[in-house]
């Protein structure tokens, strides 16, 4: 047996860790866009470099202050670790300069409102404005969630969307399970060419 639990494919947010890895430590800012309970954001802050800055945004106060929590309770939270609440396509847009990786884990709260899931509509407009600030080489990573109505319809809408990307300046790919029942979780990768 081979022990390398966190290199598991088991699934889109295991695969994008993995696929972000090597990036994090290089990147100067970081973006969370949907913090949520802030797995995502510990696992950016924990590997990110001592001089850059990290952003984790979530339209939930109650999400914000998980997120705090979580990175307290892990010794990763410090001054370079901005913690915003409001919608992530305005917050996005006030970032000043480049941003180097860009992270949206789509759907909404696991412990809180369901109704408050990422809408198809922000969710587009925000990537349009990532791929506007994205670095070269920079990469948005997107985990869609196409198992409830509302996940199905955004799922459909970032993939539609991004394919009509243009190949010369991103290069556009997907993850997704094969074999397993009901509708699993997909990732979506962009990359700014160099
Ligand atoms: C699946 S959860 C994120 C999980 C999180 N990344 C983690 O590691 O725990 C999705 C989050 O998106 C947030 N959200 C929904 N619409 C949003 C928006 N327009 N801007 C920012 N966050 C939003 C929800 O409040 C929810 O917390």
């Amino acid at each position: 047996m081979i022990e390398m639990e966190e290199y598991l494919l088991k699934n889109a947010v295991n695969v994008s860790h993995m696929l972000l890895d090597p990036f994090i430590p290089r990147a100067r800012v970081l973006v969370d866009m949907t913090c949520g309970n802030g797995h995502d954001t510990a696992f950016l802050a924990a590997r990110m470099a001592q001089d850059a800055s990290l952003y984790a945004f979530d339209i939930q106060d109650k999400a914000i202050a998980s997120t705090r929590k979580r990175l307290c309770d892990e010794r990763l939270f410090s001054d370079r670790v901005h913690l915003l609440q409001g919608s992530h396509d305005q917050l996005l847009e006030q970032i000043p300069g480049v941003v180097d990786l860009i992270v949206f884990n789509l759907g909404y709260l696991p412990s809180g409102d369901h109704s408050l899931h990422t809408t198809s509509e922000i969710t587009v407009k925000a990537i349009k404005i990532g791929l506007h600030k994205i670095a070269k080489n920079g990469i948005i990573m997107l985990a869609a969630y196409p198992g409830t109505d509302a996940g199905a319809v955004e799922a459909n809408a970032v993939r539609a969307y991004l394919q009509t990307v243009p190949q010369k300046d991103y290069d556009v790919s997907m993850w997704q399970p094969l074999n397993q029942i009901h509708c699993p979780p997909q990732l979506y990768i962009v990359q700014k060419r160099g």
